[in-house]
């Protein structure tokens, strides 16, 4: 064997055994409850058992949306409060009774897990005129985005966005906060301390930047303490798309072309979203 073609299979089989661990996911995302363990290598031989996965193409591709389960939490005026969402799926029609499919049935508030805004949430004139969530721009919620952490301290307020620094012509930015390490998503008791946009974080974020996608890690972008406030400040304009509740859990900071995509609904002031970033 000559050096070269040594050199050739040790960098294979380097290849191999740094790219399996990213495919099968879990060992380096163990920090996402619900998360399968076991090595999808494995599973399958002895037993039908799907692999989840929060991350696909050998690492390439990051699923930033929450699983919807009956466990996670919901807005405090959307249902039972500390209870969770519950059951929200259904299977009223079944093979094991006689139909040739399973067919599911869900119910489900539109602002539930990993959710989009539409301007009509917080202002009844837009909702009257029709602005729901089939007329979100595709472009906005598709494209470049920066994924940033902001500072554990204090909610996003103008001081903390200022001290961000994120470039005029930035359009898509994620934030995560300390919600993503208190894992407020994965607890099915609703918590109003979150972290979130104060008003005048959300002002300067429309006075100063160019950001038109702004994406959060918890039920909603802006603090509870400045819960409408914060809402009317971002949507008013109808050009900020408000994506919520996002699983940035173990995904670096940097650069990535993010892919959300809302439901049609017509007439619908939220949407549940499927988000993913790619390097
Ligand atoms: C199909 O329905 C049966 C119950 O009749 C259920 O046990 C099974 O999990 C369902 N399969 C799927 C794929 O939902
Ligand atoms: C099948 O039908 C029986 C009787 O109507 C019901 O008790 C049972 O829950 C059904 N099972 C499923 C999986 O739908
Ligand atoms: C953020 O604001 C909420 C109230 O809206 C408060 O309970 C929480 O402690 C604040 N978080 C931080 C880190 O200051």
């Amino acid at each position: 064997m000559t050096t070269t073609s040594l050199l050739v299979l040790i960098l294979l089989l380097w290849a191999t055994s740094h790219t399996i661990p990213a495919l099968s996911t879990t060992p380096a995302y163990p920090s996402v409850p619900g998360t399968v363990t076991t090595d999808c290598s494995l599973s399958g031989k002895d037993e039908l058992r799907p692999v989840r996965r929060e991350v696909y193409g050998g690492g390439r591709i990051f699923d930033i949306s929450h699983r919807y389960v009956p466990d996670m939490p919901v807005w405090e005026s959307l249902g039972t409060g500390s209870d969770g969402l519950g059951q929200f799926l259904w299977l009223p029609k079944s093979i094991k009774n006689g139909s040739l499919a399973n067919n599911s049935e869900m119910k489900l508030p539109t602002h539930t897990g990993t959710h989009v805004d539409a301007p009509g949430h917080v202002f009844d004139h837009y909702f009257d005129a029709g602005f729901d969530v089939d007329t979100l721009d595709l472009e906005v919620l598709n494209g470049p985005a920066l994924l940033v952490d902001v500072p554990r301290d204090k909610n996003i307020t103008a001081e903390v966005m200022k001290s961000l620094n994120i470039p005029r012509g930035v359009r898509r930015v994620l934030f995560r906060t300390l919600n993503t390490d208190r894992q407020l998503m994965f607890k099915k008791e609703y918590d109003t301390s979150y972290v979130g946009f104060m008003k005048d974080g959300a002002k300067w974020l429309v006075e100063n930047t160019d950001i038109k996608l702004v994406g959060i890690d918890y039920l909603s972008v802006a603090a509870f303490d400045d819960l409408i406030p914060s809402h009317l400040v971002l949507l008013e304009g109808r050009e900020i798309i408000l994506v919520e509740a996002l699983k940035l859990d173990d995904v670096p900071t940097g650069i990535y072309s993010v892919h959300c995509l809302p439901l049609r609904l017509l007439g619908a002031g939220g949407s549940p979203i499927r988000c993913i970033l790619i390097k």
